[in-house]
């Protein structure tokens, strides 16, 4: 396969912080960019990969070359996930809401009438375990990221295992460390067969030697 050993693979991959409605101007988010995402997308497109994009609103701007399909939810992150199989191996970078609104206003929320609205949340799918436990068409390779700001690899382990995913990324986004939201991360690959903590590098880099690791685990 030389240099594009990911030929003829679909992979797919999800990115970007999730919105989740409050009403039709607020919405709930995070501080995800779609940086390691984005850098993902583009490291399986150089090694020949098929790429499936599927990316909330993020800050970075999707590859070029690859399917971008834009969301906003969580929910519609997964319809999309699902509509995108059958694919070869799916990585998920997306920072998805662990919570929604659970009836979204449909009309602008006012202020006046003295009390502050409460919001009562309801949970979201999870993507990444929903994807790991198909019984049919699930991708041979399931990766997804545990983003943690303490006990970073025991979250990780049980997170992989919890999720049933195949391989799992641990990375430190204490604030400190500049992580979410710049150009670096130091990431721990967790497999069914050891763990290995890459040096802390760029985000291209990291994504690099992941996509070269899943041509290899696809042969
Ligand atoms: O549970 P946590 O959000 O820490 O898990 C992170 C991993 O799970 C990431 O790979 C993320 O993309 C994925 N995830 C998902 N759907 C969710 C929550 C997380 O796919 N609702």
């Amino acid at each position: 396969a030389g240099a594009r050993p990911l030929a003829g693979r679909h992979v797919l991959v999800t990115s970007g912080p999730t919105h989740e409605p409050i009403d039709p101007v607020r919405y709930i988010a995070n501080r995800s960019s779609g940086a390691q995402g984005t850098a993902i997308g583009a490291a399986l497109r150089d090694l020949g990969a098929r790429v499936t994009f599927v990316t909330g609103p993020a800050i970075v701007p999707p590859p070029e070359g690859v399917d971008v399909v834009a969301v906003e939810t969580a929910d519609q992150m997964l319809a999309a996930v699902r509509a995108a199989l059958p694919a070869d191996a799916a990585v998920m970078v997306a920072a998805v809401a662990d919570w929604r609104v659970a009836q979204a206003s449909g009309q602008k929320i006012k202020k006046g009438n003295g009390a502050a609205p409460v919001l009562t949340l309801a949970p979201n799918p999870d993507i990444l375990a929903t994807l790991s436990r198909l019984e049919e068409g699930r991708p041979r390779l399931v990766v997804g990221f545990a983003a943690e700001t303490e006990s970073i690899l025991d979250h990780a382990r049980a997170k992989r295992r919890a999720k049933g995913c195949d391989w799992i990324l641990a990375n430190d986004v204490s604030p400190g460390t500049g992580i979410m939201g710049g150009g670096e991360n130091a990431v721990t690959l967790i497999t069914g067969e050891g763990e290995e903590a890459w040096p802390r590098m760029g985000k291209e880099a990291v994504a690099r030697r992941l996509a070269l690791r899943i041509a290899e685990a696809l042969g």
